[in-house]
């Protein structure tokens, strides 16, 4: 990871390992004051988006304990694995996928045990901390057991992914949202992955929070019920199977990976929206944002279609996956109806059928450490250039010296800014170091009370990205910080 940005979350209250002060396990971090807000802020844009496609998509939430036969019926329980090789010598553990693709630079994701072990030997593979040879590969479950209850109570797991609190719900949200599809459900929350070896710091997480919205529809009507016309003549960034090996993605127009890549229209508007969601919503450049489709080989037990959807992140080494699109088909509804023989198939328009689900799947910690990486800019102190509406405050007031007239000033309107956005106040040590600290949380804008201001009636409101100032009005400050924080007034115009 990048230093200057790991740093920087470390000192500016943003995030960092938890239990420190004990050693830290692996694979588990705290969300400072900063981190806390700015994870908040990316889940109320990305909630506002999602919800606004649909006015039948609601947000749940539901357990993050689940009884082991509702994940038995998932496939989890057989399916939910990573390969594992462990050194005969020190016993070390490590993802056989991992070194394999770490040394040829190649997703080693869709082979075999047996293949693994193949290409270990292959490539003189030994292991990274004692140089020991290592015992064949086998499947490792990444789910956490509880023991519920005392001795010889409930097996239960904590959920591997949110998504499954949504189907299991699903019966019960049809009547009570009046029997329509398509129906969403949205759960923003803790899941839990025991990792074989996280070392990619927030990236790779054992505990970690998922925004997923899965949507419950039928096939056949869905592309219907959508505005596809909004998607006529626009380009979509995306690597698709048959062209990997091409550096890079390349812009298909969804036209395209409807009729000739024979993506349904309804995956191609959702992949559509999506992007829209990043470039316009959360501010990542266009060129460091792509679709990935993954292989049948190579996406999970359970869908149909997947494509990733990555970022470019210069901490993680380029493109990493964010977030995920996903065909389940109705793979889940139909194997809860199986194994607990309680009814999906459910009756829209005089037709049956057990719904199919399309999901739109978030990692929010990866999401929020892209925000960090993409924002962050060590051209001056350390500045994070932060979509206002994402910033932890988005407004800081200060008086330029720790004096009574100025302070009085100053306090009044800190008061008045923060009953309508978040503001800081701040008195304390020089005006450079004050400024140069909002920069580093990525506070937008700074207003000032000077002397100046107390002969006239004016402040100085200063833009953190371009570090120009401008006198307005104090009585006009009201107005103008609604329009900076809503984007309807720039602050070249002011
Ligand atoms: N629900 C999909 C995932 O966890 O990746």
């Amino acid at each position: 990871m990048g230093e200057d940005v790991q740093s920087l979350a470390k000192r500016r209250g943003f995030i960092w390992q938890s239990a420190e002060i004990y050693g830290a396990l692996a694979g588990f971090y705290d969300y400072g004051a900063m981190g806390a807000t700015l994870k908040r802020r990316w889940e109320d844009v990305w909630l506002d988006f999602f919800l606004d496609l649909n006015d039948n998509y609601h947000l749940i939430d539901s357990t993050t304990i689940l009884p082991e036969a509702s994940l038995k019926a998932s496939g989890h329980l057989d399916s939910f694995t990573d390969p594992l090789v462990e050194c005969n010598k020190c016993g070390s553990a490590f993802r056989a996928d991992q070194l394999i693709e770490n040394e040829t630079g190649e997703s080693a994701e869709g082979l075999s045990l047996e293949e693994m072990d193949g290409k270990l030997t292959e490539l003189g593979l030994r292991c990274l901390k004692c140089k020991g040879g290592f015992d064949s590969a086998r499947t490792f479950n990444m789910m956490f057991p509880v023991q519920v209850g005392t001795k010889g109570g409930d097996v239960a797991y904590l959920r591997p992914e949110t998504a499954q609190g949504a189907y299991l719900n699903f019966k019960r949200h049809f009547e009570i949202m009046r029997r329509k599809l398509p129906l969403g459900l949205a759960i923003i929350g803790k899941a839990y992955r025991n990792e074989i070896a996280p070392r990619q710091g927030v990236y790779r997480m054992r505990e970690l929070i998922q925004a997923e919205l899965q949507i419950f529809m039928d096939p056949e009507t869905f592309g219907a019920q959508l505005e596809l016309d909004e998607m006529k003549g626009k380009e979509i960034m995306v690597q698709l199977v048959g062209s990997r090996g091409r550096s890079n993605a390349e812009p298909v127009l969804c036209e395209i990976l409807i009729d000739a890549h024979g993506l349904p229209p309804f995956f191609v508007y959702h992949m559509y929206k999506i992007q829209e969601f990043y470039l316009e919503e959360v501010g990542i450049p266009g060129d460091k944002f792509r679709f990935f489709e993954k292989s049948e080989k190579e996406r999970a037990f359970y869908n149909l279609l997947h494509f990733d959807i990555e970022v470019e992140l210069s901490t993680l080494g380029g493109f990493r996956e964010l977030a995920g699109i996903h065909y389940r088909g109705d793979y889940d509804l139909s194997r809860h109806q199986k194994h607990s023989k309680e009814k999906m198939e459910v009756s829209v328009d005089g037709k049956r059928l057990v719904p199919h689900v399309l999901e739109l799947s978030f990692g929010v910690d990866r999401n929020v450490w892209a925000l960090l990486d993409i924002h962050f800019s060590d051209e001056r102190t350390g500045i994070l250039r932060l979509p206002p509406r994402l910033a932890p405050y988005t407004f800081a007031v200060f008086p330029l010296m720790k004096k009574d007239d100025l302070v009085s000033i100053a306090k009044e309107l800190h008061y008045m800014l923060k009953c309508r956005f978040s503001t800081l106040y701040d008195a304390s040590g020089s005006i450079g170091k004050r400024y140069a600290r909002m920069d580093e949380i990525g506070t937008p804008f700074c207003v000032t009370v000077d002397y100046d201001g107390l002969e006239d009636g004016t402040v100085t409101v200063r833009d953190r990205d371009s570090t120009d100032q401008k006198r307005v009005k104090k009585d006009d400050l009201d107005r103008i910080a609604f329009g900076l924080a809503s984007g309807t007034i720039s602050f070249k115009d002011l």
